[in-house]
């Protein structure tokens, strides 16, 4: 690839923060998608056999299919997003074609959106919410929208990575205790100035937690792994948090425990199936459902397309991109 960037074909399938969009028009020769629609699988192949570069959001299936049909110039996914479970890296790996996504810089949104809804669903902010909107509230009781306390509530973090960590840090500032399973443990270090105890069986660590968090990436090896089994060892007044990817979890399964009971609450930022949650979790009074929002913050966006740009003008100089991810997955 030449270092020549202007002569760079640059493919963005979703609208930008405008700062962003800018920018890459500026350095390279760039299609943005001005009406933001979601493409289809042909227009995303036409960009896919048509550019050098494709910068393509959680959005977009990128199958073995797809990638078997690029085109031979296509040399670099420049994922806008961390997760990249939409897209096939082996499959990616053996056309030859980088991968790349943005970590590190939606770590402090993502967890702050975690801590909002372990607060929001533990201290019914939804009720509060609802009656205030509904012009219903008749004043101050003692023993209305009674939630339960914060501190020293126990906290289980599924998968400790960096926005594992991060959660970590905020629970222990709401004098959280703080338990995680992991596949590999932190060093000692890490896990004294986080205060948190690791659990080599998940079964053991659900069976004890108050609040289980789900920060763990979905990849072929955590797919439910909050299956209707695992559900079913929390204890009746724990709650579910998910801001990582909904197929971690058997929606269906916390759903039906949902109605039922058997759980206390959930706070759901992703669901299984993308966009299309399960409407039988809508309007439980128990339930805080937010539209994939955990990274939503202008600085946010604007700093994961500061990443993608320097990831494509890295590889556009022959380097390494900093956030190659590796075909074997993450
Ligand atoms: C958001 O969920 C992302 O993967 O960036």
């Amino acid at each position: 690839m030449s270092g020549d960037k202007s002569s760079l074909r640059v493919a963005v399938t979703r609208r930008l923060p405008e700062p962003v969009e800018s920018k890459m028009r500026e350095l390279f020769d760039v299609r943005l998608n001005e009406d933001d629609h979601r493409m289809d699988r042909d227009e995303l192949l036409a960009l896919m056999q048509d550019s050098d570069v494709i910068v393509p959001s959680l959005s977009d299936r990128i199958d073995g299919e797809l990638l078997e049909k690029a085109g031979e110039r296509l040399k670099l996914i420049a994922n806008y997003g961390v997760g990249v479970d939409h897209i096939d890296l082996p499959g990616a790996g053996k056309r030859g074609i980088l991968v790349t996504n943005t970590s590190g810089v939606l770590t402090e949104d993502t967890a702050d959106m975690t801590m909002a809804l372990i607060i929001a669903v533990t201290r019914k902010l939804n009720q509060g919410m609802a009656v205030m909107q509904s012009g219903e509230w008749e004043g101050w009781s003692p023993t209305a929208f009674l939630g339960g306390r914060i501190g020293g509530r126990k906290l289980g973090i599924l998968g400790m990575g960096r926005i594992g960590r991060a959660v970590a840090r905020r629970a222990r500032a709401f004098g959280m205790e703080i338990h995680y399973h992991n596949r590999n443990r932190l060093d000692a270090e890490c896990e004294k100035a986080l205060q948190a105890s690791w659990w080599d069986s998940l079964d053991q660590m659900l069976a004890r937690v108050d609040v289980v968090s789900v920060n763990v990436a979905h990849t072929p090896a955590t797919f439910h792994l909050l299956s209707a089994r695992r559900l079913h060892l929390l204890q009746p007044g724990a709650v579910v948090i998910n801001t990582s990817r909904g197929e971690v979890i058997d929606e269906n399964a916390l759903t039906r425990m949902l109605r039922a009971g058997e759980i206390a609450g959930a706070g759901l930022d992703v669901y299984e199936h993308g966009h299309e949650a399960n409407p039988r979790l809508r309007n439980l009074p128990n339930v805080v459902l937010l539209p994939h929002m955990g990274s939503a913050t202008v600085e946010g966006r604007i700093e994961m397309g500061e990443k993608v740009i320097l990831n494509i003008r890295s590889f556009a100089e022959g380097q390494l991109p900093p956030d190659l991810l590796s075909p074997g997955g993450i």
